[in-house]
């Protein structure tokens, strides 16, 4: 009986030393942890004792550009074909690329230019300054790159879009701004044998029947034609 009494009391003292070693490990490494979080790193805006400005955030080498964003075309970012503001555009105009122009266009230009390009939008019914219609002579006659350096510009006291219409985007809009403008003196004459028919038959074409002015405003309609 005494003899098993001093067994247990011997395996309880183990017991406790492992667990006293344990914390001892324990408490090693935790001081060792504390150097993990402060690792010899600088964080951002971290004051820098090396660089003589004292700042780790450096500047940007001259001449960096970020990947993708190097513009190599200088038709699609300019809006230039040499030094001449363009007739044509960088990429050909499908009925998709018009498509996306109206949609574009219907956002961000409507509330000035409103949807017939006239120039009386809800803004400018508002008090905001009225700009010229788009069926005028003078910029009936000017090319598409006008209305893209236009666009990415601002013009007087219409702002620059670029930031919120991509270079493509902004070429789609010069497209159907181009559209809107056509739409009140196509001829007849251009039309191809078919289309003539269908005119004469009072026929429009399946997903059409949405001219500028007066469209449904379904999200559908981005995809019409
Ligand atoms: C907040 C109102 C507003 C919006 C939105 C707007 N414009 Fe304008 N725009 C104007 C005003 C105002 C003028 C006339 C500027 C002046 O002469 O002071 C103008 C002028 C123009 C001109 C004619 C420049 C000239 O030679 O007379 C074009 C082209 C044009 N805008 C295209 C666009 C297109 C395309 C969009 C859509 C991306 C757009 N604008 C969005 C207000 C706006």
């Amino acid at each position: 009986m005494k003899q098993t009494a001093a067994f247990f009391s011997s395996r309880r003292s183990r017991r406790l030393s492992t667990l006293g070693l344990a914390l001892l490990l324990a408490a090693q490494a935790s001081a060792c942890r504390q150097d993990m979080h402060d690792a010899p790193k600088y964080e951002p805006l971290e004051q820098s004792s090396f660089f003589k400005d004292k700042r780790t955030s450096r500047p940007l080498v001259a001449g960096t550009i970020a990947r993708g964003k190097l513009k190599e075309d200088k038709l699609l970012h300019t809006g230039r074909d040499g030094d001449a503001l363009s007739e044509s555009f960088p990429f050909p105009v499908t009925e998709g690329v018009l498509a996306r122009g109206r949609e574009r266009y219907n956002i961000y230009c409507t509330p000035c230019h409103a949807r017939t390009g006239e120039g009386n939008g809800m803004i400018v019914q508002r008090g905001y300054k009225q700009p010229p219609s788009f069926h005028e002579e003078r910029l009936r006659a000017m090319p598409a790159g006008y209305f893209f350096h236009v666009m990415t510009n601002g013009y007087v006291t219409m702002p620059s879009y670029s930031l919120q219409v991509g270079a493509e985007d902004r070429w789609a809009i010069a497209a159907y701004v181009k559209a809107l403008q056509l739409s009140r003196h196509a001829n007849v004459a251009d039309l191809s044998a078919d289309e003539k028919i269908r005119l004469e038959k009072g026929e429009t074409e399946p997903a059409a029947g949405s001219g500028p002015g007066h469209e449904p405003g379904h999200a559908k309609e981005a995809h019409g034609g």
